[in-house]
Order: structure tokens, then C-alpha cells, then sequence
């Protein structure tokens, strides 16, 4: 079933927002050093930026989405850089758990189209290995605009009751027209599940 981002995936790629995959994935990256990933899984990765940009750092990069038309145009990138380890994998209200073990999860500007998020976080935990890694960027709540985003204190609070523990929230980036929100203003968050909390 097509869904509206089906018909933004051809457009997506602009030079803008290729732009602002390019700062994501160099901030990840420093957020990520040290650490051992082999698997991560990039949810609603759209056209696969982030994974791209991150295809050195795993064995293994599983690429989900609800939509074709966003795995698509990912898939061609993906075949063209010859990165065989990066698969991608629809997903729908009745499929959206991931079978394999993992240790990074990556949701980038995604979490704020899904209102039951807590839910579908609890659900991706369950195969997110022990002191696997959880990285958010998503935009903060802005009341008085009325967009939807996140308080960051109450996400951290979420988070913990869900067995992670967030260790960064910082703003990523800031400016006018950013997803064509005024003042638009997005974080990162990183959180690592934990038995000691
Ligand atoms: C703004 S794009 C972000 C793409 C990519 N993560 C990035 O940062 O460039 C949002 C993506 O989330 C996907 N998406 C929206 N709701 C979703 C859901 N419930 N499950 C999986 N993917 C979803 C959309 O299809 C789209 O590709």
C-alpha cells in the first residue's frame, strides 16, 4: 500500500538534505567511537544516507521502512557502492520487530511521525543486545509552533523504563527552514541498554 512518504522518496535526496546526512552521520560517528558495533539496524532509514554514510563501522547494516519507494532509491545506492552487508527490509504495523541480535539501533527523524513510539521502541529493545546502543535524532518539542517533537527530560524518563540509559542529549542542529519548520531545532540522544540503572 503506498504511503505518503512513497511519494517524496525520488525528490528526497536533495542537495540540502544531503547536506544534513552528512553532519548526522560525522556526529554519530563520534558518538560511536571506541565502541564495537557489528550490527546495526537503521529504522526508517528512507533512502539510506545514514547507513551509507555509516557502511564502514558494522558487519552487518539492516535498513527498514514502511516505505517501498524510500527502500528503492536506497537499494540502487546501496547496489552502486557494492556494499553487499547493507539489506533492506519493509516493515508494516504487523511486521516491524527485528529477528536478528543487534548493537546499534538508529532512528533518525522518524519518531516523531509515530504517535504509540514507546511501544514500538519496547518492541525493537527486545533483540537490541546487552550495552547495544540506541541513537535518536529527532526534533524537540516546541509547544507554541505546535510541531511535533520530543521533551527531552521526559524521552531520558521513557527511555529508563525501558532498560536504557541515556548518556547524550545535545542539540545537533538548529535553523530557519529545517524540514520546513521555522526555527526548526533537532537533537541526538544516545542511550545504552543496561541492567544498572
Ligand atoms: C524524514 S525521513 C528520514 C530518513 C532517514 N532516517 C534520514 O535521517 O535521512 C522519515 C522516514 O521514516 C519512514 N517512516 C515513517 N514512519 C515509519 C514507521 N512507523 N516505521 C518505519 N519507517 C517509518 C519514512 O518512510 C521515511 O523514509
Amino acid at each position: 500500500m503506498a504511503n505518503k512518504f512513497d511519494e517524496k522518496a525520488k525528490h528526497y535526496d536533495s542537495p540540502e538534505q544531503l547536506a544534513l546526512a552528512e553532519h548526522f552521520t560525522k556526529v554519530i560517528r563520534s558518538l560511536l567511537d571506541g565502541y564495537q558495533i557489528d550490527t546495526i539496524v537503521d529504522y526508517g532509514g528512507g533512502t539510506g544516507n545514514l547507513a551509507l554514510g555509516l557502511a564502514d563501522l558494522a558487519e552487518k547494516i539492516i535498513l527498514t521502512d514502511i516505505s517501498q519507494a524510500m527502500l528503492d532509491q536506497a537499494k540502487q545506492k546501496i547496489e552502486a557502492a557494492g556494499h553487499t552487508h547493507i539489506t533492506t527490509q519493509l516493515v508494516d504495523e504487523t511486521n516491524k520487530s527485528i529477528k536478528d541480535a543487534y548493537d546499534l539501533l538508529l532512528i533518525s527523524l522518524v519518531l516523531h511521525h509515530v504517535p504509540d513510539y514507546k511501544d514500538l521502541l519496547e518492541e525493537l529493545f527486545v533483540t537490541l543486545n546487552d550495552n547495544g546502543q540506541f541513537i535518536m535524532i529527532d526534533f524537540y518539542q516546541d509547544l507554541e509552533a505546535n510541531y511535533s517533537g520530543f521533551d527531552l527530560d521526559l524521552l531520558a524518563k521513557e527511555l529508563e523504563s525501558l532498560g536504557l540509559k541515556t548518556v547524550t542529549k545535545e542539540l545537533i542542529i538548529e535553523g530557519d527552514a529545517l524540514f520546513m519548520r521555522p526555527q526548526g531545532k533537532a537533537f541526538i540522544l544516545q542511550a545504552i541498554k543496561t541492567t544498572q540503572l
